[in-house]
């Protein structure tokens, strides 16, 4: 059942919900006021964008009711100016404080992301957190722990981790964690529509938001390398065993970029002509 339900007093009969409708369930009744009948209930993707741009918050969707929305009126949209140039100066963040993120903001940041878009809108993303450094020490204890004996046996190949079995234990400690005192660990069933997709998205979004408030970000691939090295490690994170996963490293940053990267400006530009 989603609740479609429309105060008809306030329904102008604009069309907008049935035009914008992703799955157009909803219909005209025969007082040209929009419904959803009973058999088309099952195709909702439960966007709520009926309820979204309804201008005069006659719909209710899924028990949601329009004035407990955020109005879009009177927000200011950040620049493009502003979002290139914070685009532009975004930096993977390799030096962090030795010092725990306010709980708090950890928080603000995971309620945003629900609003990252997902194929077929799944929302079936998991957030695992590390919001302590005690606990990522611990944890960067136990992985270290497994890397070294897995490079003395032998088992690392990896010409990225090869280096692993040179290195002083601090060295290898700096290169997986970076000094972060925190990570994000996002994951999505495997059966889910789009888990890599949405994956990524949620993280580069969690990234742009993180760095807007402060904290530093990186990506952390070296978590996915090293756990295929020692799967041993990867219960320690609860992640089910049948999801997709990816991670980034934050915290407090210690460093300060000056200025921009210059990167190619879009290697390659083709445009398509049909
Ligand atoms: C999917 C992905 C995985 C990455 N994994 C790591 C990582 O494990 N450790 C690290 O230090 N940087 C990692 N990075 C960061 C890249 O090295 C970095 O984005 C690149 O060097 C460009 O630097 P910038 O992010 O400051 O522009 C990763 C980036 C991406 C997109």
């Amino acid at each position: 059942m989603n609740q479609f339900t429309l105060d008809q007093s306030l329904c102008t009969r604009c069309n907008l919900c049935v035009r914008d409708c992703p799955s157009f369930i909803i219909t005209l009744d025969e007082n040209r006021m929009p419904t959803i009948s009973p058999d088309k209930e099952q195709f909702c993707l439960k966007c709520q964008h009926c309820m979204a741009i309804c201008p005069t918050g006659a719909i209710s969707v899924l028990g949601k009711k329009p004035a407990d929305s955020r109005p879009l009126s009177d927000i200011p949209r950040p620049s493009f100016e502003q979002m290139d140039l914070f685009v532009r100066g975004r930096r993977s963040i390799r030096n962090y404080k030795n010092e725990n993120v306010d709980k708090a903001l950890i928080d603000k940041l995971l309620k945003s992301l629900a609003h990252v878009p997902t194929g077929c809108n799944a929302q079936e993303l998991t957030f695992n957190v590390i919001d302590d450094k005690d606990v990522m020490h611990k944890f960067s204890d136990k992985l270290v722990d497994a890397l070294i004996k897995a490079s003395e046996e032998g088992k690392i190949t990896h010409s990225l981790l090869v280096q692993i079995g040179g290195l002083p234990r601090k060295a290898i400690e700096k290169m997986v964690f970076r000094t972060a005192p925190h990570a994000l660990i996002v994951s999505a069933p495997q059966d889910a529509p789009c888990p890599r997709e949405d994956i990524a998205l949620s993280l580069a979004y969690f990234e742009l938001l993180a760095q807007s408030a402060g904290l530093g970000t990186v990506w952390w691939g070296f978590l996915r390398l090293t756990l295929g090295i020692v799967p041993e490690v990867k219960p320690l994170l609860g992640i089910p065993d049948d999801h997709e996963y990816y991670a980034m490293l934050f915290g407090y940053p210690a460093i300060e970029f000056a200025r921009t990267a210059q990167k190619e400006e879009v290697a390659q530009y083709r445009r398509v002509i049909i």
